[in-house]
């Protein structure tokens, strides 16, 4: 397994958000969580990448404990996070963005400028836009400038919050389009998602989580199939 969650639990003062949360991802694996509003998406992708401490629980990430390491040394170990709501600089511009996005990593500047123009072809938006302000940039536009900072990394897993959140439509299938695209590259993606039609329609297996605790997981055919999913989360 490249990230393996054990019995994590999480607490803002006395409330219990995370209860014995265990998930796993494999090495080029897309792996989805699904829950509502509230259920503790956010609250697991960030304690994960170290930004919210654990009560108790393990988390280790490509043989390695991380449980209590650093949110910069977990980016160094390879854990890149897409926040929930994008969240780029909007007064930097989009290629002072994407610099920010390997500032703690140590590579040289050549790598560094060679992952740019790496992301500059897989986001040619991205390009022409460079030295714009990212403030300027349509919602969907910041989202990918948001997953294009994350791979400046280079990361081994990319933890995804709600990509779609927000975003019309058309929006929507091109940035399911990007993550399609970005896991047959064979990037090893965790994807937080209310939208669980499309999130599953990518994703190879899905956990569902409800006030904090995994209540199924399965391949995403399982779930697409699960009558109690349908009616939770798939609109049927
Ligand atoms: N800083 C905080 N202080 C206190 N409670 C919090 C804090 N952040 C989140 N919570 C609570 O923890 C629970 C999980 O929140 P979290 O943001 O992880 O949910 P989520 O599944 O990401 O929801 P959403 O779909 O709305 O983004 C919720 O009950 C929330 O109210
Ligand atoms: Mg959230």
């Amino acid at each position: 397994m490249l990230l393996e969650v054990n019995n994590l639990n999480v607490y803002y003062e006395n409330i219990h958000a995370i209860k014995d949360l265990s998930i796993s991802v494999k090495e080029g694996e897309t792996v989805c969580l699904i829950g509502a509003n509230g259920a503790g998406k956010t609250t697991t992708l960030q304690s994960i990448s170290g930004l919210i401490p654990k009560r108790s629980g393990e988390v280790s990430f490509s043989g390695e404990d991380i449980t209590k390491m650093k949110p910069h040394k977990i980016t160094r170990s390879g854990v890149a996070q897409v926040p929930e709501g994008r969240r780029v600089f909007t007064n930097l511009s989009v290629l002072d963005n994407l610099r920010l996005g390997s500032f703690a990593i140590s590579d040289s500047i050549e790598n560094k400028q060679k992952e740019i123009e790496k992301i500059y072809a897989r986001f040619p938006i991205l390009k022409e836009r460079s030295n714009q302000r990212a403030g300027t940039l349509s919602g969907g536009e910041q989202q990918m400038l948001a997953i294009g900072r994350a791979l400046m990394s280079r990361p081994k897993l990319l933890l995804l919050d709600e990509p779609s959140m927000g975003l019309s439509p058309i929006y929507v299938q091109k940035i399911f389009e990007v993550i399609r695209a970005l896991h047959d590259d064979g990037v090893t993606i965790l994807l937080v998602e209310q939208n669980a039609n499309i999130a599953l329609s990518v994703a190879d297996r899905a956990y569902v989580l409800e006030t904090g605790k995994i209540v199924k997981s399965g391949s995403s055919q399982e779930l697409l199939d699960d009558p109690d999913v349908k009616v939770a989360y798939l609109g049927a």
